[in-house]
């Protein structure tokens, strides 16, 4: 088969790893992909949000089967695009991405299946939503509804925060479009998890479990990331809670989905806290987390290529996926100044021998190569390094060790990843 992957981050890094390595992958494609993607399949220098332009790639390469990262291009619909041509790919339409694209979508789909969640209520007007902030106090949460790139939460402890907060979607436009509504929250607390599940439309079955650290600061504090760090297993989830979250949430999302018309083939990630008074829904995703993505694909024993085709064929059901028993650390290394201002261009060294090391991969997000040759940071996440080992803690240990070898001064990275998992 001729595949194509689209994106360029280390999520995609992984998955044109694993797709790699099946035996029904003849030639794969990357689009745009990154220098470390380029060290193991073939780059195409397509805009992943150029949907006509992706299409008439596929339509001129004869890919058979593609396989969407992001959420952009799936909420702007490459999926029913990439369809109406005849070619088949992997990922929710645009109707059904809305769990992702739009915050009010979901929170309304919650109250009509009775999902639990936090409770809500949607603004566009910034006087009502500011006169509701006064009266319903700090902590409090908001939300622009529509795609923000990852930097429209705001988890506010003051209601000075949350006025800021409010006023930079609402009156300034900080947000675009995405920002022109917003969704305020209630504040839960508890332990946060990924629950990834593979669906056909009818079908789920559940990913292995993965934890992510969004704080850019060791304990999980300072401002939100797209991720710094993950491990999986979750030990917060065990098999007990796996099948409620499945019973309360996957399943009654699945048969919603198609009930209403819009069936959601592809991968949904719940982000989920495991509050006192059991889980609640923070959010739905479309797509496979990052740096969720990177763990999982390194515990995965199974062959993924054929378990996406049976997502878009319906064909799921007679699945069933292995893990590696041990677990897997991904630490991201990202440039100094992320997630605020950061300089591109430094170089990073003494890298490349890592990736014969046994039980660590490195994947590429942010990374270009010189025209001499040298491995260039382009981006504020840069590289995940990613490591299996028997628990948490000798993952962790496997994955500070190789990045003890590299040799980029201008990049940083958090030293506690895993912290919690270590703890219980
Ligand atoms: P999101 O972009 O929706 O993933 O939100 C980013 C982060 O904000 C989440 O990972 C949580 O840590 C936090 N968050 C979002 N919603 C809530 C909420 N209702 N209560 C507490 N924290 C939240
Ligand atoms: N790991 C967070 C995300 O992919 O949204």
């Amino acid at each position: 088969m001729k595949i194509l992957v689209v994106g360029s981050g280390a999520r995609e890094h992984a998955l044109c790893w694993a797709i790699s390595a099946s035996p029904l992958c003849g030639t794969l494609y990357c689009a745009p992909g990154n220098a470390g993607i380029a060290e193991d399949v073939i780059c195409v220098p397509l805009n992943a949000d150029n949907i006509p332009e992706v299409v008439q790639f596929c339509v001129d390469t004869l890919i058979d089967f593609v396989v969407v990262g992001p959420e952009g291009p799936l909420v702007n619909g490459l999926i029913d695009n990439l369809n109406l041509a005849g070619i088949k790919a992997f990922g929710p339409s645009a109707a059904a991405a809305q769990l992702e694209g739009s915050k009010s979508f979901t929170k309304e789909f919650c109250t009509r299946h009775n999902i639990p969640t936090a409770a809500y209520a949607r603004f566009t007007s910034c006087d009502k939503a500011l006169a509701y902030i006064q009266e319903y106090g700090a902590p409090i949460v908001i939300k622009a509804d529509g795609l923000a790139a990852g930097k429209g939460v705001t988890v506010a402890k003051t209601i000075i925060e949350a006025e800021k907060a409010i006023v930079a979607a609402l009156r300034d436009d900080a947000f675009g479009s995405a920002g022109s509504a917003v969704v305020i929250e209630q504040f839960l607390t508890g332990e946060e998890a990924s629950f990834h599940v593979l669906v056909d439309g009818e079908n789920a079955i559940p990913l292995a479990t993965a934890q992510d650290h969004k704080a850019v600061g060791e304990g999980d504090t300072g401002p939100n990331t797209g991720g710094m760090g993950t491990y999986s297993p979750a030990p917060v989830i065990n098999q007990e809670l796996t099948e409620q979250i499945m019973k309360e949430f996957i399943l009654p999302t699945i048969k919603g989905m198609a009930d209403e018309g819009n069936p959601f083939k592809g991968v949904l990630y719940a982000g989920l806290m495991i509050t006192s008074n059991g889980p609640k829904l923070i959010e739905y995703n479309a797509r496979f987390g990052d740096p969720e993505t990177q763990v999982l694909m390194l515990r995965l024993k199974s062959d993924l290529l054929p378990a996406l085709i049976a997502c878009v064929d319906g064909q799921l059901s007679n699945f069933n996926l292995r893990w590696d028993d041990g677990s897997a650390v991904c630490v991201v290394m990202a440039s100094q100044g992320y997630p605020g201002e950061y300089r591109k261009g430094s170089v990073i060294k003494d890298i490349d021998l890592l990736n014969t090391q046994e039980n660590v991969k490195i994947f590429h997000a942010g990374t270009v190569r010189s025209s001499d040759g040298e491995l260039l940071a382009n981006g504020g996440r840069v590289l995940g390094i990613t490591a299996l080992g028997t628990d948490i803690s000798s993952a962790q240990a496997n994955a500070y060790q190789a990045i003890s070898k590299i040799n980029w001064p201008e990049g940083f990275y958090r030293r506690d990843i895993g912290w919690r998992a270590i703890k219980n």
